[in-house]
């Protein structure tokens, strides 16, 4: 079956390298074989993932690394049951595959399940929907055009004059996305002047040196779509959208500006070449020494600080980044005989807070906290196996209402909660009392979620569980319940947390040695 989903670029990009033996793949590995290998392997199995990570934090495993549920529950989770339920396997999949009923024990090597055999599906769509959640408007612009006049300086107030005006810059980056190249203005007209919406040839370089959109794909196939005669694209390149420019440095299409300076003077001297196609306004602007650095200044304001300090949703699980091998010219360290061993750096794990301020280029940026190298041989690849599928559901709690399925996390119900909750607000925090009936002593933690259950929620400052009180704001409180009866916990929430809706998810485990034995959860409205 072939399916073809309108606007899904990202969805393509995420798809296309997996399995290229330029990029990402070993030459010949296919789509079948990836999803094999996932679907047995722990997700992020060998990766710190913090609790509070505002997307993965109620999946995080208790041991520190990698995630307590399988690809298989999180696909089956998100996606409908048509794409991924089946009572029949695909056998020697590719072009003579055929379907088979699935046997009762393991599948033999040739055979996958429905699940496996649509798992590109599954990966390019959540990739381009994780993709497209990471949304950078809360930069100081946004807050000035949506009426806060303290959030920009004079100075940066002024460069959106010079960008508005003398220099032109609106024109080609346009709109919110600050780039004709999005997805509304290429709709509503895919061709400007003949060629395609949402390029541009500035004069960078000569198109002899990078042809740009006048190019071929590797079937031959002319990138531009606007069929115009030959060398009319020559040397254009995609618009940018510029929203945390100040942290991406160096710029354009070959690096050649380093700061955001020199592509202030790149356009005041109205580019480094001339060609036929060269846009209009690429012409020198006559900017003087105020108008550029107010300019600049206006540049920077384009950074969402949530960016800048890797706070939710801009968070993530730790990421090790293969750094070549250590060694020279001549010799590289061995993992074995005639194995170079492979060198990482790590850029640590941060939950929803945030933490270290990224550092742009051209900065260093292998400093403490941020960026810094593995010590050898510390990594292997991922190899820890998939957890085992969530047990069956546990009978609901009694008063615990329809909604109390087991939380992600459950592995063996050996506790349940009664959970009653009484909310109260003032105009800044809702407070959830609630009554847990404890079945047997023991470590419990408490939680709160984002009502569609995805983002954990900080509790503040004064959040109780049975005798402990919390001083400062956290995600999570816990407490050595000495025997089984009856809990109270209470929870402070910050009701800005819960602008998407009023509803929220308050989860309750039983810790055991290794992590939460048991969930209680129970969804809640705040009046
Ligand atoms: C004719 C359309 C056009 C105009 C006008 C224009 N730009 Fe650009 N801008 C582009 C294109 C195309 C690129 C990418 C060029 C490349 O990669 O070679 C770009 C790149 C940039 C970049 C680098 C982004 C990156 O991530 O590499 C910045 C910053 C920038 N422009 C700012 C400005 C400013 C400031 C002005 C006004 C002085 C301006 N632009 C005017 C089309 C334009």
């Amino acid at each position: 079956m072939r399916l073809e989903i309108p606007n899904a670029s990202l969805a393509s990009q995420a798809v296309g390298p997996m399995t290229n033996a330029g990029i990402m793949s070993f030459a010949g590995r296919g789509w079948k074989d990836i999803a094999v290998k996932l679907t047995s392997l722990r997700p992020l199995g060998e990766q710190a993932v913090s609790p509070s990570d505002s997307v993965l934090g109620p999946y995080a495993d208790p041991s520190g690394k990698g995630l307590s549920v399988s690809y298989a529950d999180l696909i089956e989770r998100a996606f409908a049951t048509r794409w991924w339920r089946s009572n029949l396997v695909v056998k020697d999949p590719g072009a003579n595959q055929t379907f088979v009923p699935a046997p009762s024990g393991q599948l033999p090597a040739n055979e996958i399940t429905q699940l496996q055999a649509n798992f590109s599906l599954f990966w390019g769509l959540a990739v381009q929907l994780y993709e497209a959640s990471l949304v950078s408007d809360q930069t100081p612009v946004d807050r000035f055009l949506s009426g806060d006049h303290s959030a920009l300086t004079k100075q940066a107030v002024d460069g959106m004059g010079v960008f508005t005006g003398k220099g032109q810059c609106s024109t080609c980056h346009a709109g919110p996305e600050l780039t004709n190249a999005a997805t509304a203005a290429v709709a509503q007209s895919p061709l400007t002047d003949g060629t395609d919406t949402g390029f541009a040839n500035l004069g960078v370089r000569a198109p002899s040196e990078d042809v740009g959109l006048g190019g071929t794909d590797v079937n031959g196939n002319p990138l531009s779509m606007a069929g115009a005669p030959a060398g009319a694209v020559d040397g254009m390149f995609k618009i940018p959208g510029l929203r945390n420019v100040a942290l991406t440095a160096p710029y354009f299409h070959n690096g050649s500006a380093g700061t955001l300076r020199q592509v202030v003077e790149f356009y005041n001297r109205g580019g480094n070449v001339d060609a036929p196609n060269k846009a209009n306004e690429i012409k020198p602007l006559s900017l003087n020494e105020q108008e550029k650095q107010d300019l600049v200044a206006f540049l920077e304001a384009l950074t969402d600080p949530r960016v800048l300090l890797q706070q939710a949703p801009f968070d993530h699980p730790e990421l090790l980044i293969p750094h070549g091998a250590s060694g020279d010219t001549t010799s590289v360290a061995t993992s074995a005989p005639g194995v170079a061993a492979d060198e990482y750096l790590e850029l640590p794990a941060v939950g929803a807070g945030g933490a270290t301020r990224i550092q742009p280029f051209p900065n260093n940026p292998f400093l403490p906290g941020f960026l810094q190298a593995l010590p050898a041989g510390s990594f292997q690849p991922v190899t820890a196996p998939a957890p085992a599928a969530p047990a069956p559901a546990a009978p609901a709690p009694a008063g615990a209402g329809p909604a109390d399925t087991p939380a992600p996390t459950v592995s063996a119900p050996a506790t349940t909660l009664k959970v009653t909750p009484k909310v109260r607000r003032t105009r800044s925090v809702a407070t959830v009392t609630a009554s847990l009936n404890v079945r047997q002593g023991g470590r419990l933690r408490v939680r709160a979620l984002d009502g569609r259950g995805r983002r954990q929620l900080v509790l503040l400052a004064g959040s109780r569980l049975g005798k402990i009180v919390s001083r400062h704001d956290a995600y999570t409180i816990t407490a050595r319940i000495a025997r089984a009866g009856k809990v109270t916990v209470r929870l402070r929430i910050a009701r800005s947390q819960l602008a998407h809706g009023r509803t929220f998810r308050i989860l309750v485990d039983t810790m055991g040695r290794r992590g939460a034995v048991a969930t209680a959860r129970l969804d809640a409205v705040a009046p």
